[in-house]
């Protein structure tokens, strides 16, 4: 719902420009308060006109014409309760990351702190160069979620990746962050991704296909959620809160172990192995005579279980310092390939969590490294409920709402 919200639009210098008028018009339509920033290249693409008239609200273009007593870039910044930023070009890009603030839209840019979304588009050239790739990668670490542009035909004759992406994109992202619910303001949540690593030898090791997709959809929801996050991680991701890599299953344990006396929610979303070499080789094992060698595995701790255990355990008297009582919420992941439902119900009650999210791993089209998921919630009552098929984010941000309101 966008009715009564405050929408600030910012329109940089690139042909796609004109794309956003039928954007401003879906907001407008929605019961948005729409207000538009322009650089002085976007009005080269489309006119202050146009722009006035589909917003119905002044264009703001210099940063010195105040209308009231507050500089324009932080009166601006105060009323929105979001700021989108495209099209985005890569000029614009590289003045945010690195906090240049030489016209209104840039200005207002560094003044807020709020939800930002970005649009980039430009020639695919641009959009491949390094510099283009770190700016995006600055602001994502900041919390700046950006939409990817989408492969076509380009304005410049090319045919590559830099269109911008579908307005239908544009307006999903900016409604969806628009009734985040603050459900997790102030909760501590935990999260770990990815598959761990365990080594073999300086060379090899034995892991699994999780990309940590799901695991950095959670983190990103729960954030947006106003949690504070904990991303423990075997993938390296710019994240805008505390990250901390972890390669092996036994690293994961400890970092998780020493979050959880605090923590409010601990979601267990990696792909643990179960098993790791009994005795690592310091050197590269070199290729002998033999036609077969055998590997020792010793099993991993179930770092689940054990949260699970510890909930139940008396409390350490006194409390370690900045420890809570043992309320925390504990959310195990299963990844099945057969017997989906049957072998979660087991899963939970051996692993004792509140919840236990499953995932059916035969599908291609969702679980490991794809960009959907379709899932089913337990919980340890015997609730069962089904999450159809969407994009990972969505499904993270209803696994979030479902723990946190049940
Ligand atoms: O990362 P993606 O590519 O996006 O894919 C997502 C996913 C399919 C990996 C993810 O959604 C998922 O299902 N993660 C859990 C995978 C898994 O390890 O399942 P499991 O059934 O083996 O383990 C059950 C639970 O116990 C998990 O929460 C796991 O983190 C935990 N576990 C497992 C073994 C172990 N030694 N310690 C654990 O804590």
């Amino acid at each position: 719902m966008m009715q009564n919200k405050h929408i600030l639009i910012g329109i940089t210098g690139g042909i796609a420009a004109y794309k956003i008028c039928s954007l401003i018009r879906d907001f407008k339509k929605s019961g948005a308060e729409v207000k538009i920033i322009c650089t002085p290249n976007a009005l080269n693409f489309v006119t202050k006109l146009t722009l006035q008239n589909l917003s119905q609200n002044e264009v703001y273009e210099g940063e010195f014409t105040p209308q009231n007593w507050k500089p324009e870039h932080i009166s601006l910044s105060d009323w929105a309760d979001i700021m989108l930023i495209a099209p985005a070009t890569a000029n614009t890009i590289g003045k945010i990351a690195q906090g240049i603030a030489d016209n209104l839209l840039t200005s207002v840019a560094c003044a807020f702190s709020k939800k930002m979304i970005i649009a980039p588009a430009m020639n695919c050239n641009m959009w491949q160069n390094e510099s283009v790739q770190k700016n995006l990668k600055t602001l994502q670490a900041r919390g700046i979620e950006y939409l990817p542009p989408e492969e076509g035909f380009l304005a410049c004759g090319y045919n590559g990746k830099g269109r911008l992406c579908s307005l239908k994109k544009i307006y999903n992202a900016v409604d969806e962050a628009l009734n985040y619910s603050e459900t997790l303001k102030g909760e501590k949540v935990v999260i770990t991704a990815g598959g761990t690593i365990e080594e073999i030898d300086p060379v090899r090791y034995i892991s699994n296909y999780s990309s940590g997709k799901m695991g950095l959809a959670l983190a990103k929801s729960a954030y947006d959620m106003g949690a504070e996050v904990v991303f423990i991680t075997t993938k390296d991701f710019e994240v805008p809160f505390k990250k901390v890599i972890v390669k092996s299953a036994l690293e994961m344990k400890e970092a998780v172990e020493k979050e959880f006396e605090t923590a409010d929610y601990v979601i267990m979303a990696a792909a643990v192995a179960d098993y790791r070499v009994k005795e690592q080789s310091e050197q590269k094992i070199k290729k002998g005579d033999e036609d077969t060698i055998t590997l020792e595995l010793v099993k991993n701790p179930d770092i689940l279980a054990d949260l699970c255990q510890k909930k139940l355990a008396p409390h350490p008297y006194p409390l370690p310092k900045g420890a809570r009582e043992r309320n925390c919420i504990i959310v195990g992941f299963c990844a099945e390939s057969e017997n989906l439902l049957e072998n979660a119900k087991a899963k939970i009650e051996k692993k004792g969590c509140d919840f236990l999210i499953a995932n059916d791993i035969s599908r291609k089209d969702i679980g490991f490294n794809s960009d959907e998921n379709e899932v089913t919630i337990l919980d340890k009552n015997g609730n069962i409920t089904k999450l159809e098929k969407a994009p990972k984010k969505i499904i993270a941000r209803k696994i979030l709402e479902w723990i946190s309101t049940k």
